[in-house]
């Protein structure tokens, strides 16, 4: 599915290394390193009623992204929270909000691979839009030819912007008319989708492939957390594709999507469970998590106090 553009994005404001500017004027160096080689870290975010979502947790994943690339001289969670509450604040948006936030390695003093060329310290941008959480009802999924990264190749623990094999799976699912490609990793075990993490559920149990290959998705964790609280027996493993293929339900996470039903993988119908949909258990599960946790958003004179 293609995400329609929602006119109230049309003269959003973007926080663009300390500055926040209308989104015709934010852009990046053509010497920054995230244009220079995809070297940045990034993390997707959601606001809900007032609050962000595990904001705790993504800025973590962030810091440790950052460090596992060697970054230097990377701002602080307060500076980062701060920059985040800002751009809200400039656009006032505090609910049906996604907020992509990214941190490259900043600008270099010529072209090239070297970090040694960064003098200036990371870049910053915090980009937020107007994206409430409305999916179609279930989506469909290939098997994409594209492997997804592991740690003999690239750490997929490392939310980083080198995006290529994961939109290569995308274009293929394109072609086959389908709404996301499901990337296998080395021994042919599924990783996840393109974008998302995947799961399934037989017979009351709740499956997911081990986070080897897979982005450890931060909906996925929180997915994990809900069915051990709630006595829903879970599972992580090597999953082959016919086990999705004969599951009683599939479904997907990620903050963007939250949870989304697939119905079809390959053309093979997901049949559905024959008792209680434990999926539709995770689904009220997870809604009333987004109601009641996430780091309450500053007011805008609480905001301005802090620094
Ligand atoms: C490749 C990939 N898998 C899974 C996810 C879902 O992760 P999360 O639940 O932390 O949003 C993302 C989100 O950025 C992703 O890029």
């Amino acid at each position: 599915m293609l995400q329609q553009f929602d006119p109230r994005n049309q003269n959003i404001i973007v926080y663009v290394a300390g500055e926040l500017v209308h989104r015709d004027q934010a852009k990046v160096s053509v010497f920054d390193s995230v244009v220079q080689g995809g070297d940045a870290v990034w993390e997707g975010l959601r606001v809900y009623d007032g609050r962000i979502l595990s904001l705790d947790t993504h800025l973590e994943r962030l810091q440790n992204s950052a460090h596992t690339l060697a970054f230097k001289d990377v701002p602080d969670n307060d500076f980062i929270r701060k920059a985040i509450f800002d751009t809200l604040h400039a656009n006032e948006m505090y609910d049906g909000v996604h907020i992509r936030l990214t941190l490259t390695r900043g600008r270099k003093t010529t072209s090239g691979m070297d970090p040694r060329l960064n003098i200036y310290g990371p870049t910053l941008i915090v980009l937020a839009e107007w994206k409430p959480p409305v999916y179609p009802p279930s989506i469909t999924l290939v098997t994409s030819s594209m492997r997804r990264n592991n740690p003999m190749f690239l750490d997929s623990k490392i939310h980083h912007n080198n995006l290529l094999n994961n939109i290569l799976a995308k274009i293929e699912a394109n072609h086959a008319g389908a709404d996301a490609g499901i990337m296998l990793d080395k021994d042919g075990f599924v990783a996840e989708a393109n974008g998302v993490n995947l799961f399934f559920t037989k017979n009351g149990e709740v499956h997911t492939p081990f986070a080897k290959a897979c982005l450890p998705g931060i909906t996925r964790k929180t997915i994990i957390d809900l069915c051990r609280n709630h006595h829903i027996p879970v599972f992580e493993g090597d999953y082959s594709i016919s086990e999705f293929y004969t599951a009683d339900e599939v479904f997907t996470t990620g903050t963007m999507g939250e949870i989304t039903k697939v119905h079809a993988i390959d053309g093979r119908t997901i049949r559905g469970s024959k008792s209680e949909s434990t999926l539709a258990k995770l689904v009220g599960l997870f809604s009333n998590y987004t109601l009641q946790k996430g780091t309450p958003i500053p007011t805008k004179k609480q905001n301005d106090a802090s620094r």
